[in-house]
């Protein structure tokens, strides 16, 4: 099938390219390079030995899409682009709502104008909130904590609206849990242009002596160790569900929602542990309070995705940590190198 990929430039985007192109799928990435680089298609290519035609241009911008819906012709979209930082979402709602919300909706009038009707969308476990209960399946009641997680549910309601008012569409939203590690390769993986604000980056840097240490942001939660817990799953999987998912669009009409994590949690402490196990050394932690916004435990009932993706996560922790360090370790700057 011919699948545009927006912001297949970024972290999660390229290894899906990966997968996709490895089942034979063609593929075609639009991105703005805001938090990428150019370099990333080449190491897809590299690893692929195959074609990636690529767009540059923002993704809310009706002439680029034109243009890529009417060159590229895609039989479906998965849609990437976005910002993703909560805490910038704070600061700047209009332009987390203008670009996830709005590029979302420019997207959608684009494929209306060539008759594409597949769409698998990027959502995040984000948009359930505060457990009501756990693990969260996709029934949970949806009530996002941040402008960031507000953005993704305002994206949803649309595509869920386009999809049931526009005949023989499909919009398949995935809500991911925590995407950690990296190409088995260690040629492409998470290259943060910041100072992270996930976990597992900041691990990562701290193991490779870019950061001091770790900040463990609470001890007090009520969980078996006092740090929170999460549901981290491999990048690899997850680009896999991504592959699942336009099967399933292929075959089916509507909207659908699908938590994509693993079921099983970790402790920020059970982290540190298997990163260490994986570098060798001893990871620098330090103790603050509670970070703003956190909560408690995150878990995905994952069993829908199962049943009617055919999709389930396959790597275990040491697999993510081992994966994080081959590549942190190999390219110590990212793609800078
Ligand atoms: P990323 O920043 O690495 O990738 C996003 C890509 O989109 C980048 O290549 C960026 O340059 C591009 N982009 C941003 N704005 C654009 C625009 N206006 N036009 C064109 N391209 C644009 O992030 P990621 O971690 O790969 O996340 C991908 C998607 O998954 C995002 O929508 C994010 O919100 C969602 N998501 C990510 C996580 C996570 O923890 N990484 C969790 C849940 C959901
Ligand atoms: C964060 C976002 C969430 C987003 C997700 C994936 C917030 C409040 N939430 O979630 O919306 O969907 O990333 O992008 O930002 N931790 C530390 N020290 C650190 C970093 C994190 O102790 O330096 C702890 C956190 O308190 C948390 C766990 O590690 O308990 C995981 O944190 P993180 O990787 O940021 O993911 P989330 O908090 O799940």
């Amino acid at each position: 099938m011919r699948v545009l990929v927006t912001g297949g430039a970024g972290y999660i985007g390229s290894h899906t390219l990966l997968e996709l192109m490895a089942q034979g799928h063609d593929v075609c990435v639009l991105d703005n390079y805001s938090n990428a680089t150019p370099e990333v298609l080449n190491r897809v290519r590299g690893l692929s030995n195959g074609n990636v035609t690529d767009f540059t241009g923002d993704v809310r911008d009706p002439a680029i899409l034109n243009r890529v819906m009417q060159d590229f012709r895609p039989e479906a979209v998965i849609h990437f682009a976005g910002l993703k930082a909560v805490g910038e979402s704070e600061e700047k709602p209009l332009l987390y709502y203008d670009v996830n919300v709005g590029g979302t909706l420019a997207l959608l009038h684009a494929m209306d104008r060539v008759g594409c009707k597949n769409i698998i969308f990027s959502s995040s476990a984000t948009v359930y909130g505060e457990p009501v209960y756990l693990p969260y399946d996709e029934a949970h009641p949806t009530a996002p904590m941040s402008v960031y997680g507000q953005s993704k549910l305002m994206a949803e309601n649309i595509l869920t609206n386009w999809a049931k008012a526009t005949a023989g569409t499909s919009a398949v939203l995935l809500r991911y849990f925590n995407p950690v590690g990296a190409h088995h390769s260690a040629k492409i993986g998470e290259d943060p242009k910041d100072i992270p604000n996930n976990l597992m980056p900041f691990i990562a840097q701290v193991a490779v002596g870019k950061r001091d240490a770790l900040t463990v942001f609470g001890e007090d939660y009520d969980t078996p160790d006092g740090t929170g817990l999460r549901d981290y799953i491999h990048v690899v999987d997850l680009a896999r569900a991504h592959v699942a998912a336009i099967n399933y669009a292929d075959k089916s009409t509507g909207a659908r929602p699908f938590n994509i994590g693993t079921g099983q949690s970790y402790s920020v402490r059970d982290m540190v542990a298997a990163f260490e196990r994986a570098c060798g050394s001893p990871i620098k932690t330090k103790q603050a309070p509670r970070r703003a916004g956190d909560i408690a435990a995150m878990q995905a009932d994952a069993s829908r995705a199962a049943a009617e993706l055919g999709w389930t996560a396959e790597h275990g922790l040491d697999d993510m940590t081992a994966s994080t360090w081959a590549w942190q370790s190999a390219n110590p700057n990212g793609y800078d190198n």
